[in-house]
């Protein structure tokens, strides 16, 4: 069968679609523009963006968890709501089920609205895109982005991928996954293209959109942790404590402690817990494998990792972003 240009087999199996330079799944194509047209946003709604296997899941449920700190400390340790969901149901991704109604209890909500997206900075609906005079004028939502390293992204996305297109002619190989990353013709691809539209946006409008690296926060996550919240209009609040120290040191911890990647994966809803996804049930820990910086040099051979580094450079050269892993 002849494919039109702007048709690709991602995976061998699932069927994406092209549109301004991005691709998508095809069955995602209702519900992404429906949230494109439909969203109404409000002032204070925070968003959540990523490409897929870049981090998506700590960054979900280190937000809630800074936005919500509060609300937990009253309740009792099994009120913490990561306990007994998953962070992606927690944070829903908006355009995988805007269509369902699923997330009307969320759009609905009086509470301040934490949500999330992998589409790409240009496919966002006009009103969380609005100019930086417009938002100054109207008051604006915040974004909050988080890219990590090309190779070890592609390495998690092998991984995550040949469990979720489990294809008849069996798993594909770390080439093929290679090869895919750096073509760009995958979900939500190009990667360097999205990260970039995001990593630009930020530099416009600091205030409010936040870039952050997964490599920072896995680096130095109390720094990192208290950008975050600031950023969120959630500062912890910080005192000196004499000794050099600060008091807020306490609570920062707890809040990276309970997102952490050792708590999450060990927890019921994630170890036993299954979500619905394209038709399948995927069960949870496949959003946990390794949580590491670095995990590529288990998988990728020299080749592949010049490869990728020769794509990097050029994609990012004159940006003022590296996505180094280190
Ligand atoms: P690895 O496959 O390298 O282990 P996403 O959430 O966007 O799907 O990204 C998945 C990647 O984030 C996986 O990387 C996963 O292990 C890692 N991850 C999930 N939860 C994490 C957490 N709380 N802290 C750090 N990494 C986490």
């Amino acid at each position: 069968m002849n494919k039109s240009p702007t048709e690709e087999l991602f995976w061998d199996t699932a069927e994406i679609h092209e549109i301004d330079g991005f691709w998508y799944y095809a069955e995602r194509m209702k519900p992404m523009a429906a949230f494109r047209s439909q969203f109404e946003c409000r002032n204070d709604d925070v968003f959540l963006a990523s490409f897929p296997k870049t981090g998506t899941t700590w960054l979900k449920a280190l937000c809630h968890t800074i936005l919500h700190r509060h609300d937990q400390e009253e309740e009792e340790e099994e009120e913490d709501i990561l306990t007994k969901k998953n962070p992606h149901q927690v944070v829903p991704t908006l355009e995988f089920s805007f269509l369902l109604g699923r997330v009307q209890h969320l759009l609905l909500s009086p509470r301040r609205r934490l949500m999330h997206t992998h589409l790409p900075y240009s496919y966002l609906p006009e009103e969380v895109t609005r100019s930086p005079a417009a938002a100054a004028a109207a008051g604006c939502s915040k974004l909050v982005y988080l890219a990590r390293n090309p190779k070890d992204t592609v390495v998690s996305m092998w991984h995550f991928y040949n469990q979720v297109h489990k294809g008849s002619a069996g798993p594909l190989s770390v080439e093929r996954a290679v090869e895919s990353f750096c073509s760009g013709v995958m979900p939500w691809g190009p990667f360097y293209e999205h990260v970039l539209g995001y990593w630009e946006e930020s530099k416009k409008r600091p205030d409010e959109v936040l870039f952050l690296k997964y490599e920072e926060l896995c680096r130095e996550p109390k720094e990192q942790g208290r950008k975050l919240a600031s950023f969120l209009g959630r500062s912890f609040p910080s005192t000196t404590d004499g000794s050099g120290g600060t008091d807020d040191d306490d609570e920062v911890e707890k809040v990276l402690w309970r997102s952490s990647f050792g708590r999450l994966k060990e927890l019921e809803v994630n170890k036993y817990g299954a979500v619905g996804e394209q038709g399948l049930q995927l069960s949870h820990t496949i959003y946990f494998r390794k949580g590491t910086v670095g995990d590529w040099k288990n998988y990728l051979t020299l080749d592949m990792a010049q490869c990728i580094d020769q794509v990097t450079r050029v994609k990012l050269q004159g940006t003022g972003l590296s996505l180094d892993d280190f």
